[in-house]
């Protein structure tokens, strides 16, 4: 099966859907910040100072661009994500049929939801991380997505030593002030964000946050970006759901956030919190991410709608208890707190 470009070849071990057997993590509790209002309506957040408005969980669109997954399937996942009050879809230039589908299938129902997309590789003749690139990819994005405007446009992980040029950011003014964009952001990790968040150069950023990946979220979401007012994305939100492999899903993009997973030791460290009773980890995991300080969006990638359904009503239990917080806070002192954040 092929996947995303941001991630790789799916391993013949995994374990779609389930959740490994004793996995489920011992208690339950419910927050006080539902992610529904009193209609039943999922939580919208001002997504920072942009004067957007997004969904606490937003539709990461990676996987609706692979090839083996169905127009009829790309349609569903966009359609009830829409239905369920999901208000953010992100795709990128490099997401197969991604960008192209959304313009298929739901740009008849374009004002109902912010686009976030990236791009700035090589095109048209263009060399990668280019003035050029990033206007003919914003152009292609557009045409793709038959949109009038991009909502969020973000360099796509490019490195620090490119953002320190500046032309880059010249070319995202230049499409902001064009009216092809509203937003321009950067997505990426670790030094490279730091530096965009404080260039002062960006709206937005999208970036990795999970339980098993907290150097964003502890360095730079929770303080930096939130002190400049940026909209913050966050990617990975649920780890690329490591609990699904039995064994180690050697070669997947998912494989190091297996290896954490149990490095953490969560499923020991939560046992102890009366919290964590009844609570899955596809719900602990989304729901740390959604709530985490400073995260505006959490963009859980899928192309199947039962898992986009579990994961809207996972994030419907709101921020998670308390001593459960405190506990994989805990563990990530204990084992991660040296762990670089993965792109
Ligand atoms: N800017 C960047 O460089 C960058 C990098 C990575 C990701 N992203 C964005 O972030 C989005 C999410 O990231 P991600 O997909 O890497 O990580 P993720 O959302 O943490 O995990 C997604 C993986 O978990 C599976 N999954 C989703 N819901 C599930 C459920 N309820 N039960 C079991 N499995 C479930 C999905 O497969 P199924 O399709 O089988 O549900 C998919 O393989 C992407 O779609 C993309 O939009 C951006």
């Amino acid at each position: 099966m092929s996947q995303h470009p941001d991630q790789q070849p799916t391993s013949p071990e995994e374990n779609r859907g389930q959740v490994p057997a004793g996995s489920p993590v011992p208690g339950t509790d419910a927050g006080a910040d539902t992610p529904t209002g009193a209609d039943g309506a999922m939580q919208q957040r001002d997504f920072g100072r942009t004067g957007l408005r997004v969904s606490v969980v937003g539709l990461g669109a990676g996987q609706i661009g692979e090839q083996d997954v169905t127009e009829a399937e790309a349609a569903r996942v966009l359609g009830s994500a829409l239905d369920a009050g999901v208000t953010l879809i992100d795709t990128a230039a490099t997401y197969g049929l991604s960008e192209e589908r959304i313009g298929r299938h739901v740009a008849a129902r374009r004002d109902e939801f912010v686009l976030s997309t990236k791009g700035g590789q090589a095109l048209d003749g263009h060399a990668e991380w280019t003035p050029g690139a990033v206007t003919a990819s914003i152009d292609r994005s557009l045409r793709r997505t038959r949109s009038e405007r991009l909502d969020i446009f973000f360099l796509h992980s490019c490195p620090v030593d490119v953002l320190r040029r500046g032309d880059l950011q010249d070319a995202l003014d230049d499409a902001v002030a064009a009216g092809k964009v509203r937003v321009a952001g950067y997505s990426g990790d670790n030094e490279h964000l730091t530096y965009a968040v404080e260039s002062g150069r960006f709206g937005a950023i999208e970036t990795s946050i999970n339980v098993v990946d907290q150097a964003n979220l502890r360095h730079v979401v929770g303080t930096l970006a939130r002190d400049a007012g940026l909209g913050v994305i966050a990617k990975r939100p649920i780890a690329n759901a490591p609990w699904r492999f039995a064994e180690r899903p050697v070669g997947h993009y998912g494989e190091l956030y297996w290896e954490r997973f149990r490095e953490l030791g969560l499923e020991a460290a939560v046992a102890g919190a009366e919290g964590a009773s009844g609570l899955e980890w596809n719900e602990l995991a989304l729901r740390f991410t959604a709530y985490a300080p400073g995260v505006h969006t959490a963009i859980a990638g899928t192309a199947k709608a039962d898992h986009l359904r579990s994961n809207l009503d996972a994030a419907a239990g709101g921020p998670l208890p308390a001593d459960v917080l405190s506990a994989i806070d805990r563990a990530w002192e204990r084992a991660g707190s040296a762990w670089p954040a993965s792109t």
